[in-house]
């Protein structure tokens, strides 16, 4: 093998540790930073890894003098310490996409410069009823306030349904910086995955994604009943978006296909991401991989980016108990083609992620019905 560069990991969570389990394979020395025992550090024993948080500066820059090249698997990093390091070490995507990238309201009135349609928001300066009121009338109800910034899984949404809506809204996002979005009347949710290498910028089919109280369920690959052409929009749009960011790796895009057929942005994301977590086995190349070699720049050949078969990927959330995750478990164990990935997180909290579960088969009607008893069994936990 080559003698390989090392790779600092801001995150040690779920998104780390499947990098881990794609660098591992290579040879590549992973240096996690996050909590002792976190998800990633467990599959990875070298005593390269940092104790701390991606939020601490000092932890950043103790990663930093143990690699060549620093990652992250969260935007929620202390942006400020990887623009320190970045001129000792190599910091993929730049801190300049990160930074831009954490804060939603700052990431779309940047992507707004490059032309990427979006759903009409506005900035709320003062977190006052009377300006969310006079944002409603605005941009009419249903409306989606939102968290700037530190928001996931829905976590920093809140659907705002009439004026009446909003002294609760404000309660459920007090303290947070916000703005609010015309409510998008879309008919489906897609994704793509975006890689960015030093010279390409190279995509993975379009799937669709499925959210259940704002945190993604399902992921289908290939979008269904979606024409060709929607798909390779999708594509082109992804790669559109992600070009107006500095840096190499994956990025996720989040889009609405709407009921005209247009397509408008939701979000993108500066890492890989849960709508690319079928590529593992849907693709001869996973997201994981591909991130890996994009930021040590090696080969990716664009082939392997393509589907190998229909895949269908399904999150497995903590719900009502706490085993709730480990029941689901139980009953992927019997469900032919599916491969269980369970992250090694702990204690199950409701709306956690814990694991998901990926059915590839010849058709994705075939997929469809092999993993039905499954999101059957998933359905009644969460009820
Ligand atoms: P995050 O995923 O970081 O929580 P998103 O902006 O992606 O935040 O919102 C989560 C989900 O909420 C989306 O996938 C979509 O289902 C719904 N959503 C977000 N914005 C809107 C909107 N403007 N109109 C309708 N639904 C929305
Ligand atoms: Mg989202
Ligand atoms: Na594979």
């Amino acid at each position: 093998m080559w003698n390989s560069p090392k790779v600092g990991i801001l995150g040690g969570g779920q998104l780390g540790r499947m990098l881990v389990e794609s660098a591992n394979r290579l040879n590549i020395q992973a240096n996690i930073l996050d909590a002792d025992n976190s998800p990633a550090k467990q599959i990875s024993a070298h005593d390269g890894h940092v104790t701390g948080s991606f939020k601490e500066p000092d932890a950043v820059r103790k990663l930093a003098e143990t690699c060549d090249v620093i990652t992250a698997e969260i935007e929620h990093v202390d942006t400020y310490a990887l623009e320190e390091v970045a001129s000792k070490v190599r910091v993929e995507p730049s801190w300049q996409a990160i930074r831009t990238i954490q804060n939603k309201f700052n990431q779309k009135e940047h992507l707004r410069k490059y032309g990427i349609p979006m759903a009409d928001h506005r900035e709320l300066v003062n977190n006052t009823p009377e300006e969310l009121a006079q944002i409603g009338e605005q941009l009419g109800y249903p409306m989606m306030l939102k968290s700037k910034t530190m928001a996931y899984d829905g976590r920093g949404n809140f659907r705002v349904n009439s004026k009446e809506d909003i002294p609760e809204a404000l309660e459920a996002l007090k303290d947070r910086p916000l703005y609010s979005e015309k409510w998008a009347y879309f008919k489906m949710e897609l994704a793509v995955m975006v890689i960015k290498t030093k010279d390409d910028v190279l995509s993975y089919p379009t799937v669709e994604t499925v959210q259940e109280d704002s945190i993604c369920k399902l992921v289908y690959a290939p979008a269904r009943n979606v024409p060709d052409a929607i798909n390779q929009q999708a594509q082109a749009l992804a790669r559109k978006a992600v070009s107006a960011f500095e840096g190499k790796g994956a990025f996720g895009v989040e889009m609405f296909l709407l009921e005209d057929n247009s397509l408008m942005l939701c979000e993108l994301a500066s890492r890989i991401h849960n709508s690319g977590h079928w590529t593992i086995e849907g693709c001869a190349l996973s997201q994981f991989d591909s991130h890996i070699r994009a930021i040590l720049d090696l080969p990716i050949p664009p082939k392997s980016l393509e589907l190998l078969q229909p895949s269908i990927m399904l999150n497995i959330i903590g719900g009502a108990t706490p085993d709730s995750h480990l029941k689901a478990t139980q009953a992927a164990l019997s469900i032919p083609n599916a491969s269980i990935h369970l992250y090694s997180k702990g204690a199950a909290k409701p709306g956690r992620k814990m694991g998901h579960v990926t059915v590839t088969a010849a058709t994705m009607h075939e997929a469809e019905t092999m993993i039905q008893p499954l999101v059957d069994v998933v359905d009644t936990m969460r009820a």
